[in-house]
């Protein structure tokens, strides 16, 4: 599904680990663009009928025989440009500049100084921070272009060529530690380029509405898992809109959900929404099938196949079904078009693919084009409570993943008490929205206590807490020890059988966010 955009920046990838970085602040900035390979045919680059052009950075060096190049065509834009980085070095070199090797790679805090009257750096101040990440650098200007700006190790820090409209950076706007950054892309897109800051959720929500109802055409039935996550809840209220009466969201509680969760989705889609809301209770046979399972693999697969088979089912009752909707977001989308190839960060944890295939329905994925916090925004747009825009990520098979060992019933009722006892305190205090992820885990561990005279004999909980930006990497969260004391003796007081209360203060690398 492509939704036609007004002004739009197409992007073209090198390779940089930065490249997703540019794409997010272009739409903070209010314009619509998209990330493209960098060898991409020049026709599905034009396909958005892009204003400007920008090119990534990337690892390779510009003399590297196997390092990407555009298709013929690009570097003869009239459209403006702005290279960044290797971006900056393709530019010079087909323009006719010299790049050089430098005598090793610059990493980190550079201090940039603005040559006066640049017009790419305009409003920057000198002696800012600039993030460098390079090994070659452009050592002589090419014929039509001034230098913009300089560093203490680089004489041609930045370049620009403004009758043709191609700017340069050797530096990373995108990145956060670049003092003036968000200033200096604004000054492209909008100064320089003059594009209108018109992307906004209000217009996709409309154009995602029409397109959905003419993919799903006049007869067309969709259904949706919905979990009461973020993206399938956007997914859900969107074709609530487009398609009243011919969709069917389902929601399958697998009795590994967390406390109160089945009722929270049924009174905000059916109650509030009054969405046709199918709901499958099919707990025991998801505990049944997951009866003395201890390896963490084979619980997802279970849990996977049972997830389809229930599913399946479920869409059966519903009838006359021809397409599926599902909340795919657009870093998954790049992650399979970059030139990374399909990277290695693609988890395994994408526990129901191949439904589409299997149940030979049309797709629909209206979140496509969509980063994470775009999702959130179109959510308020579309009326979404903030306790579902702002949830944690919950992992698909839920707490069979937080219980090491062997799952039962009574374990899972035992950690739904404790882990609403944690982030209940965490809301109560402010600390929810500082935190990625918080969960508590259930130990197969009996230790002993003293509660009174009494001796205990009891379970052990782990409670995790971590900050991340994506959850490819992530630290744990510094609670204050009062903090984690209160929280400690909560649990215990109130959730019996909890003898002990632990904090996981690990990183991931090397431990992972869930225990298993
Ligand atoms: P890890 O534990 O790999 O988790 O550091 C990274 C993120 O992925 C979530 N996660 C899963 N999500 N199915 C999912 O849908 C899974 O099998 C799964 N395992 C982990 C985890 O909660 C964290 O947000």
């Amino acid at each position: 599904m492509t939704v036609s955009h007004p002004s739009g920046v197409s992007i073209l990838d090198f390779g940089s680990q930065y490249t997703q970085l540019i794409a997010r602040k272009i739409r903070e900035a209010g314009v619509y663009c998209e990330v493209f390979p960098g060898n991409a045919p020049l026709d599905t680059i034009m396909s958005i009928r892009p204003s400007a052009l920008v090119l990534s950075g990337g690892p390779g060096s510009v003399y590297d025989e196997a390092s990407p190049r555009p298709v013929p065509g690009v570097l003869d834009s009239h459209l403006p440009i702005l290279g960044i980085c290797y971006g900056m070095q393709l530019l010079a070199l087909h323009d006719g500049g010299t790049v050089e090797g430098g005598s090793g790679r610059e990493y980190g805090p550079a201090v940039l100084d603005p040559v006066p009257g640049s017009a790419l750096l305009l409003g920057v101040g000198s002696g800012l921070t600039a993030w460098m990440s390079h090994g070659d650098h452009v050592t002589a200007l090419p014929p039509g272009y001034s230098v913009s700006a300089t560093t203490s190790s680089i004489p041609i820090a930045a370049m620009e060529n403004h009758s043709r409209r191609r700017y340069c950076v050797q530096f990373h706007p995108e990145v956060a530690h670049t003092v003036s950054g968000a200033q200096i892309l604004s000054n492209f897109l909008f100064s320089l380029c003059g594009i209108l800051p018109d992307w906004n959720m209000a217009a996709y929500r409309h154009e995602a509405v029409e397109m959905i109802r003419a993919e799903a055409g006049p007869e067309g039935r969709v259904i949706l898992g919905l979990s009461g996550g973020v993206d399938s809840s956007v997914v859900a209220a969107l074709l609530h809109e487009a398609l009243p009466g011919r969709f069917t969201p389902i929601f399958v509680d697998t009795g590994l959900l967390r406390k109160g969760e089945r009722e929270s989705v049924e009174e905000t889609f059916r109650g509030h929404f009054g969405m046709d809301l199918v709901c499958v209770d099919a707990s025991s046979r998801f505990i049944g099938a997951l009866d003395g399972v201890t390896d963490p693999e084979r619980k997802r697969k279970i849990i996977g196949r049972v997830f389809i088979e229930v599913f399946e089912e479920a869409a059966g009752r519903v009838g006359g079904v021809t397409h599926l909707a599902q909340g795919t977001l657009y870093p998954d989308v790049i992650e399979s078009v970059s030139f990374k190839g399909p990277s290695a960060t693609i988890k395994s944890h994408h526990n129901v693919g191949g439904l589409p295939e299997r149940m030979k329905l049309g797709l629909i994925e209206p979140l496509r084009e969509l980063f994470k916090d775009e999702v959130r925004n179109l959510g308020r747009e579309l009326g979404l409570p903030e306790n579902i825009l702002g949830r944690h990520p919950f992992p698909g098979p839920g707490l069979a993943v937080r219980i090491p060992g062997p799952i039962t019933r009574e374990d899972l009722d035992l950690l739904r008490e404790v882990d609403a006892v944690f982030i209940d305190h965490l809301v109560r205090e402010g600390l929810y929205d500082s935190i990625w992820q918080a969960f508590a885990v259930l130990l197969p561990v009996r230790t002993v206590g003293v509660m009174g005279d009494r001796r205990t004999y009891e379970r052990v909980v782990a409670l995790r807490a971590v900050t991340s930006m994506d959850g490819m990497t992530a630290d744990w969260f510094r609670m204050e020890p009062e903090r984690m004391a209160a929280i400690s003796s909560e649990i215990v007081n109130k959730v019996r059988g909890v003898g002990r209360v632990v904090y996981d203060i690990s990183s991931k690398p090397p431990a992972t966010i869930e225990w298993e």
